[in-house]
């Protein structure tokens, strides 16, 4: 059997649900906060610990990945892990190589060129197999976290993988990958069909190992019009959603899902009725619009601009204060608008999570 979903009675009892009651819609005491990106080169003892290790082999290790996810949690008083990964490790159990090259990001030695190179990927991936690695470090990492709190899982989104085994790397205009939805609109439907597959299964397999809450990174969306996103992003984040969730209450499961379509304004509404219960916002949305657009039907995460952690701290716990009247203190989870930059302060991700606790408090007691 691909995947048991037995519910794991046997690991350690979770202290903090606060991050779970949130993303669910339950009342809370103190708005939960983590941060995209919060095991990072930011940390003294991430740049220590990674030194010289590929970052590939890093993501293949389940005691690093345990390790690394660990590493924020003992310095700051966040409700929320999340697993060290990448979401490139979804093209490479599809057949396709990447490296981390250092200095310019992820690349793809041999990207997707034409139609034909679909037949590159393998035509059935036995996801069980090729990120058993992925699986392991949930499994471990749930047990050495000891139930401090939830570990998230997370896969990239369709789109955005597409993007990737396309483009090579990250690009400044999309042109190549953009290309494909103008003159092979059905062959790139093929291909995010074979990637919402593998993702489905790869979302279960990290339940069934231990994720408490599942989010879906899709962090091109922005680049596309409302019209091509109705096309070619919306209908994929909804099928895993549906699928995944549908799966999952055959075994009577509950796993708060979360959805990250960065820079997708018009997506808004959409986003809300996708069955995902956390819509996570970039930094350009103003918090009471994107209440009013997503009508309250889901909890909202997000969206501190991450630069705003260069600003001497008491301007942070000011930031943070009206960030927190605009989305309320209830169905929300304080994040940044995206994740964390390597010359970020340690120290101001403290007065974040402190800013957070402490103003929450407040205005629940008003
Ligand atoms: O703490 C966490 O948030 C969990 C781990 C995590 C990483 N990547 C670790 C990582 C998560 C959730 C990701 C997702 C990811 N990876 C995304 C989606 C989120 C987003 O940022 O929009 C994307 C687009 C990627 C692809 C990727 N991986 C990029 C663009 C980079 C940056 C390359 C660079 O040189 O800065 C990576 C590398 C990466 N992934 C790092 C980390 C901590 C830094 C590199 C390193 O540790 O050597």
């Amino acid at each position: 059997d691909l995947i048991h979903l037995e519910a794991r009675p046997y690991f350690p009892q979770l202290k903090n649900d606060t991050f779970l009651r949130a993303a669910r819609g339950e009342q809370t005491q103190h708005v939960p906060v983590w941060c995209m990106r919060q095991a990072g080169r930011y940390l003294p003892e991430f740049r220590e610990f990674r030194a010289g290790k590929d970052f590939f082999d890093t993501c293949r290790s389940p005691e690093a990945c345990c390790e690394l996810t660990l590493q924020p949690l003992r310095r700051f008083d966040f409700d929320a892990s999340i697993i060290f990964s990448d979401i490139l490790v979804v093209p490479q159990a599809m057949g396709m190589e990447v490296q981390m090259v250092p200095g310019k990001g992820p690349t793809f030695p041999d990207p997707l060129k034409d139609p034909e190179d679909l037949q590159r990927l393998k035509t059935k991936v036995d996801v069980q197999k090729e990120l058993d690695y992925v699986f392991k470090a949930i499994t471990l990492t749930r047990h050495k976290i000891e139930g401090k709190v939830p570990l998230i899982g997370f896969t990239g989104a369709p789109w955005t993988l597409m993007s990737y085994m396309i483009e090579g790397s990250g690009s400044k205009t999309f042109s190549k990958v953009k290309s494909w939805l103008y003159r092979y609109p059905e062959v790139s439907h093929m291909l995010l069909k074979r990637l919402t597959d593998v993702i489905v299964d790869y979302l279960l397999g990290q339940v069934a190992a231990g994720a408490q809450a599942l989010q879906v990174f899709e962090s091109h969306a922005g680049i596309l019009g409302p019209v091509e996103f109705k096309a070619f992003c919306l209908p994929y984040l909804r099928d895993i959603a549906r699928r995944v969730k549908d799966q999952l209450k055959e075994t009577g499961q509950d796993v708060p899902m979360i959805v990250f379509a960065k820079d997708a304004h018009y997506g808004l509404e959409d986003l809300s009725q996708s069955y995902y219960d956390v819509v996570s916002l970039d930094w350009t949305i103003d918090p009471r619009l994107a209440r009013e657009q997503t009508g309250g039907k889901v909890s909202l995460q997000g969206n501190m601009d991450p630069c705003a952690l260069y600003a001497p701290k008491e301007r942070i716990s000011e930031i943070v204060k009206t960030m927190l009247e605009g989305f309320g203190t209830q169905r929300y989870i304080a994040n940044l608008g995206h994740g964390m930059y390597p010359d970020m302060d340690p120290e101001s991700v403290a007065a974040f999570v402190e800013a957070v606790h402490k103003h929450s408090r407040q205005m629940n007691k008003q």
